[in-house]
């Protein structure tokens, strides 16, 4: 398969990065179907499995989409970057940090397994539902709404319209997940919620309902990219230190019990969800070459068919073809 090097000085650079990504999508494409939609959410199960598309921004303004870039999908999973960011925002990093700490699982996403076997004070960390449901709890107001209304403004911000929530998605998840109730029955036990137990699971799974495309995302990858500074306004959107702490979390724990293998791999940060969505972030580079996206960029993928750790099966490839091409990793 082509590698993608591509010389930056002539004319022609974007029409050429478009022109190998569209062939990579199509490759990857045939990969969706090692995979299975999820299906514990039912309404999730009616995404067509064989979709695949990316969308990747740069700082320096270029911007490609290939595939399946037109659908709309709830954000699930990836909603815990967010929130963490909103509290941290909201209540100080220092005050989030005591409730929930950093540390990787090695577990499943909805496991609590190492929150009960190692007695551990806190959940280990905002990324698994343990701790993004701890978070949600922790965001200031008395209602789902108002919790989630500076995540919203926050979106905002960055994507350029107030998004909004899959009703269908927010209901299917909300009558069936059984799972996080237990989740959260069990943290109610153990003090760790601050607010009424209905209301936090009732903003956790509103949050995770919230509809994005692969466009929100790459925009959202490259703000993170860019130390929370918005690339055109150059507003300061979010505070460099919690961009840091959000950006290490993701590298460390956003692909859950494959987030080792995904750092080696690719080694950027990242954070998937279970409707397929990818959340993938590119610093920039401090070497010289002459691949793409020196700069930084932001990256967002779907592709609902997933692997057994709930990852998109054909997103990851498609991010591990794309690092490797072009030296994306961090290390
Ligand atoms: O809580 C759940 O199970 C879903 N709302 C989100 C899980 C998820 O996206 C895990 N990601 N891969």
């Amino acid at each position: 398969m082509v590698q993608g090097h591509v010389n930056l000085n002539t004319e022609k650079t974007e029409q050429w990065i478009q022109e190998y990504v569209d062939g990579w999508v199509e490759f990857f494409k045939k990969q969706t179907d090692t995979g299975k939609v999820a299906d514990y959410i039912p309404k999730l199960e009616e995404a067509d499995p064989n979709s695949l598309g990316i969308t990747i921004i740069g700082k320096k303004g270029t911007e490609i989409r290939s595939g399946d870039v037109e659908h709309e999908f709830s954000i699930q999973s990836i909603s815990k970057v967010l929130s963490f960011i909103t509290a941290c925002m909201d209540r100080g990093i220092a005050y989030v940090l005591q409730r929930v700490d950093v540390e990787p699982t090695g577990e499943a996403f909805n496991s609590i397994m190492h929150l009960e076997v190692k007695g551990h004070q806190r959940p280990f960390n905002p990324l698994v539902n343990s701790g993004a449901i701890t978070t949600s709890s922790l965001l200031s107001g008395n209602t789902s709404d108002e919790k989630l209304e500076p995540l919203f403004q926050l979106m905002e911000k960055i994507i350029g319209r107030r998004p909004e929530i899959d009703i269908d998605v927010y209901v299917s998840e909300r009558d069936t997940s059984m799972r996080n109730r237990a989740i959260g029955y069990y943290l109610l036990e153990e003090g760790y919620l601050e607010s009424d137990l209905g209301v936090t699971l009732e903003t956790y799974f509103k949050q995770c309902s919230i509809n994005v495309t692969t466009d929100d995302l790459a925009r959202i990858g490259l703000v993170l990219s860019n130390d929370g500074i918005h690339p055109e306004t150059e507003e300061i959107i979010i505070p460099r230190n919690i961009v840091r702490i959000a950006k290490s979390l993701m590298l460390t724990c956003g692909m859950y019990d494959a987030s080792g293998k995904f750092a080696s791999y690719v080694g950027i940060p990242a954070k998937s969800g279970v409707s397929g969505g990818i959340l993938a972030v590119v610093p920039p580079r401090v070497r010289e070459n002459e691949l793409p996206f020196l700069s930084g960029c932001g990256i967002g993928v779907f592709g609902p068919a997933l692997d057994k750790q709930g990852n998109s099966v054909a997103g990851i490839k498609l991010l591990r073809h794309i690092a490797n091409s072009w030296d994306l990793s961090l290390f």
